[in-house]
């Protein structure tokens, strides 16, 4: 499909993920970037479930974001009969999509919240559209207030190079980025020398997405396969290890994509900062420890095949989880748009999301 000009607003926020219609939501195929910009259009939650499970729309914010406008799309296509159970029936199937980013949850509660005031369809139509769009667009003012926060924390007066891990920018949020936010900002305020870009094996959203959204973006970057992360480090040339999160827990521990908590190790051992960033909808207060975050396994294929090509005995017995935990005690900085939590433990996120 033809693709809407995009606005001055989207362009200073990097990249878009997802446009909202009223009656409709676009999503970027990410599964065929970086070699085709192709946009999906979806009238109907199951096919938001669909995308999100098969990941044309991925990364934590926009997991729920998507969700959130899933739901204004089952009322908007809602068939008139039992409207109520329709909605709630599209909630269910959207929460069933993926497991271990809380922001999917966080957006269908405050859906369900809205939805539970509606008294007839046609109030449901335009209240739920309107919280899914103000979801949307306090993502993006929380990755905006992230990036002035975790500068301020840097204090940086230098340029210095960074690390990161997966997709955190635009197309994982509803703009701008959480980790990659930082990365912009410091970007735009000329303190960036270059960010290397773990590839992220093994569905490589480093380099199918990170390596493609700076490069569109004009902010240097290095791709580097995610075993060369020890080396980098070892070397001296990057201060700070900055990635995002999909599940925070009430003592600081952090989900985040496989391969965070080997980087948070060699960060230690390095002597480098761990920066987390992350907006408070994927703080989960409600989890003691990480040990509670359920981990998402993903088909073998993941790992046996690249697009359909084999790389491994078709029959090779697999492990995929595709999320780990970095424990607290290994991450120097949580930064939200609420404010930081340096050495993060039990107190010191309490006192900022209790
Ligand atoms: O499996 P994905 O691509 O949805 O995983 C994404 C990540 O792990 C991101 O690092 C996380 O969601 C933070 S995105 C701002």
């Amino acid at each position: 499909m033809s693709r809407t000009p995009v606005s001055a607003r989207e362009r200073s926020v990097g990249t878009v993920a997802m446009r909202w219609h009223g009656g409709s939501l676009e999503l970027l195929d990410q599964r065929l970037l970086p070699d085709e910009e192709h946009w999906i259009t979806l009238e109907g939650a199951s096919g938001v479930a669909q995308c999100i499970r098969e990941m044309v729309v991925r990364g934590a914010p926009a997991i729920g974001i998507s969700a959130a406008y899933g739901v204004a799309l089952a009322a908007r296509h809602a068939g008139g009969g039992d409207w109520k159970a329709e909605i709630k029936q599209a909630i269910r199937e959207l929460a069933a999509s993926r497991p271990t980013a809380v922001n999917l949850f966080w957006a269908l509660q405050k859906m369900e919240q809205e939805f539970a005031g509606c008294h007839s369809l046609d109030e449901a139509v335009k209240r739920l559209a309107k919280v899914a769009v103000q979801i949307h667009e306090e993502d993006l003012a929380a990755n905006l207030a992230m990036a002035d926060n975790a500068l301020a924390h840097m204090a940086a007066e230098k340029p210095f190079s960074v690390l990161t891990h997966c997709n955190t920018g635009a197309l994982a949020t509803g703009g701008y980025g959480t980790a990659l936010g930082v990365i912009r900002r410091l970007h735009e305020k000329k303190l960036l020398k270059d960010v290397f870009a773990d590839e992220t094996r093994p569905w490589l959203q480093g380099s199918r997405l990170t390596a493609w959204e700076l490069a569109q973006d004009g902010i240097p970057v290095t791709l580097n396969a995610d075993g060369a992360a020890a080396s980098i480090l070892a070397a001296g040339n990057v201060r700070w290890v900055i990635v995002g999160a999909d599940r925070i827990t009430a003592n600081g521990d952090v989900a985040n994509k496989i391969g965070t908590y080997s980087l948070a190790v060699l960060a230690r051992h390095h002597k480098v900062g761990f920066m987390v960033v992350a907006p408070s909808s994927t703080v989960d207060m409600a989890l003691a420890s990480g040990k509670d975050i359920p981990i998402e396994e993903r088909e073998g294929t993941e790992l046996r095949q690249i697009r359909g090509v084999s790389i491994a005995p078709a029959g090779a017995k697999v492990f995929n989880p595709v999320f780990d935990v970095t424990p607290a005690s290994l991450i120097d900085v949580i930064v939200t748009e609420k404010g930081i939590v340096s050495t993060p433990n039990v107190t010191g996120m309490k006192s900022l999301f209790s």
